[in-house]
């Protein structure tokens, strides 16, 4: 280990990140039924400018009416480059103090923004006399977000999640696709002839220099990675494959935008009682293994170690939270 010890985020559960537009009062209502583990009410995009005002009267009153326990709340404010953000902030944690857990940052590009909504946010939470400490989860979903996401991860104590917003940063990037996450045929590999002279044309994954970019940051600051949204929201399959490339990587969860997406992610983000099993059976060996003064040993012809005990405790802790 290094010398340098990272603090960890509180744990939070984080499998499905569902979001809810603020203009929407049916939906407030039926996520505060749902099963998501965070629920994010949306003040940004999923909200037309004529509409943001009335969509905080709908966020203020639903956190104050509505019963949102056993999830995670958090309010996704406006970009800090619009005239809206103040107000977002000052007029949800004046008129529903103490009932987010959690601020989302959208298109965070530095480390000065993140500052500055702390700024805010102390100054309200002191005036305000809430005990309750908010959180924040910052989208990475811009070119300069991506190049500065080590300070941006390291910019408050309050920083709890760093997210992947695909469809942004696919804009900020200028990338050749429409669709909002997922693959795309056009980034594949054809390969040179094969012994019966076909060639294969193999789709690769346009996306995972960013999320595993995404996971180191956050990782190295002790948060959560989380994954952003999938557009295609009829293509169950599709969704299933983008969330299980970014649970391999070491992501926590993946954005649900359609309740039928927060079951998906609830299930590819809980681990499996074959991965549990497994896990166990490794930590099982390694005691054993350590009774008997070894280091190293093998198990179904595999060879584990001390490094094995890490990873197989990270599927163990894991699936202990989830049914706590
Ligand atoms: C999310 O905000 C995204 O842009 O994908
Ligand atoms: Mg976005």
């Amino acid at each position: 280990m290094s010398f340098t010890l990272v603090d960890q985020a509180p744990a939070r559960l984080n499998r499905s990140e569902q979001a809810v537009p603020g203009s929407n009062t049916k939906f407030l209502e039926k996520a505060a039924k749902g099963d998501a583990d965070v629920v994010f009410l949306d003040l940004e995009d999923a909200v037309a400018p004529s509409e943001k005002e009335q969509a905080r009267k709908n966020i203020i009153a639903a956190l104050n009416d509505l019963d949102w326990s056993g999830k995670t709340v958090s309010l996704r404010i406006n970009g800090l480059d619009t005239h809206y953000m103040y107000r977002d902030v000052i007029d949800v944690l004046e008129q529903a103090p103490g009932k987010l857990d959690l601020i989302m940052i959208p298109k965070a590009g530095t480390a000065a923004d993140v500052y500055a909504l702390d700024m805010l946010v102390t100054q309200i939470e002191t005036a305000t006399k809430v005990d309750k400490r908010i959180g924040f989860e910052l989208i990475i979903e811009t070119a300069l977000g991506m190049r500065n996401i080590h300070e941006i991860a390291g910019a408050s104590p309050r920083n709890e999640s760093l997210h992947f917003g695909v469809a942004d940063y696919a804009a900020s990037t200028k990338a050749r696709t429409t669709a909002i996450g997922g693959p795309n045929a056009d980034y594949g590999v054809l390969t040179d002839p094969l012994d019966d002279g076909q060639r294969a044309y193999h789709w690769g994954d346009m996306w995972h220099y960013a999320i595993a970019r995404m996971v180191v940051a956050a990782r190295a600051h002790g948060l959560r990675p989380v994954d952003g949204p999938f557009g295609d929201i009829g293509d169950h399959d599709g969704y299933r494959a983008q969330a299980l490339r970014a649970a391999v990587l070491g992501c926590e969860g993946k954005w649900a935008i359609h309740p039928s997406q927060v079951t998906l992610a609830n299930e590819v983000f809980s681990p499996s009682d074959k991965e549990v099993a497994h896990a166990q059976a490794i930590l099982d060996a390694m005691e054993q293994a350590g009774k008997e003064g070894k280091g190293a040993v093998t198990l179904n012809g595999r060879l584990i170690d001390i490094a094995s005990i890490k990873q197989a405790q990270v599927m163990v802790d894991k699936a202990r939270q989830v049914r706590a």
